[in-house]
């Protein structure tokens, strides 16, 4: 059987945020399945670097600078995008950035930092990407949520109330264009090795406490969100929108808890 299901071949995909980690590893997995993938960052030198890496594949990756804070940068990709290629198919919202301390020692420019590109970013990009896709009346948006989505982790707030808010934008935005054809879904990954958390779990305690609360007993990798990223581009999720899919080992489907062996039984 030549199974199309979960096909995305020949879709134009932009993945923000592609210069490395999740983002890289989805663009890579993207590209791999013969999809034109377009991949964006701050910085010229590192897509470079992300485009040897991905290498030749099936498909094509394309750098194009695009500073999800920079609401002109935003534009100036979608044009470019279409009017190399026409159209979007897919959207991946992964540019993201965090800042770990207590409330109290929140700054206004760590707020904003972290908003800016997190959420008013992903916004503006899925705004300008959806102008075009409920136009055509068909595209696929996923974004980048959290474990902060649902329960906020300690330390973390406006990284924290910035994922709550991708899951609202996804909700919001899969009622306002789901008569257009246009479906918009998000992952929550759970605790992933990249840069970003890299000298998080250095440390050995948090290992221990990662690996003790993921049913899996590991931290994930990026290519760990690759299935589920292809999956709800393809047309196997056709009738699936509004939804955030945790891609967490496990981690958020109960309690771990240090019970004696027998249940702790009388
Ligand atoms: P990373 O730091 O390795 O990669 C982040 C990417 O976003 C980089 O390509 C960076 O260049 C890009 N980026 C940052 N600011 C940008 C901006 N202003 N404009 C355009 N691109 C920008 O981080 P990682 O871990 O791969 O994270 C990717 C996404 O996954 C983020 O949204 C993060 O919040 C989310 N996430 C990560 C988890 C983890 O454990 N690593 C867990 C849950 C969510």
């Amino acid at each position: 059987m030549n199974d199309t299901l979960f096909s995305v071949s020949d879709q134009v995909v932009i993945v923000s945020g592609g210069s490395r980690g999740i983002g890289r590893a989805i663009a890579k997995g993207f590209a791999e399945r013969d999809s034109k993938v377009v991949i964006t960052g701050r910085d010229e030198s590192s897509l470079a670097v992300a485009v040897e890496e991905i290498g030749t594949c099936g498909g094509s990756v394309t750098p194009v600078v695009c500073d999800v804070a920079k609401p002109d940068d935003i534009e100036q990709l979608v044009a470019q995008v279409i009017e190399d290629f026409g159209h979007i198919d897919t959207l991946v919202n992964v540019a993201g950035v965090n800042r770990r301390k207590p409330a109290l020692d929140v700054s206004e420019d760590d707020y904003d930092f972290i908003l800016d590109i997190n959420l008013k970013g992903a916004f503006l990009l899925s705004q300008a990407v959806g102008r075009h896709m409920v136009e055509r009346g068909s595209g696929c948006q996923i974004n980048i949520a959290s474990l902060n989505t649902d329960r906020p982790l300690k330390d973390v707030l406006p990284y924290a109330m910035s994922k709550a808010g991708i899951a609202h934008m996804t909700r919001g935005l899969a009622l306002e264009w789901g008569p257009s054809g246009v479906r918009v879904n998000g992952i929550a990954p759970g605790f992933i090795l990249t840069d970003l958390t890299q000298k998080l779990w250095s440390d050995e305690t948090m290992q221990e406490w990662g690996k003790t609360n993921t049913p899996q007993q590991r931290l994930g990798v990026p290519e760990d969100m690759v299935g589920t990223a292809i999956f709800l581009a393809s047309p196997a999720a056709s009738f699936m929108t509004g939804q955030t899919l945790y891609v967490d080992g496990g981690y958020t489907a109960g309690w771990n808890w240090p019970i004696p062996e027998g249940g702790g039984q009388r």
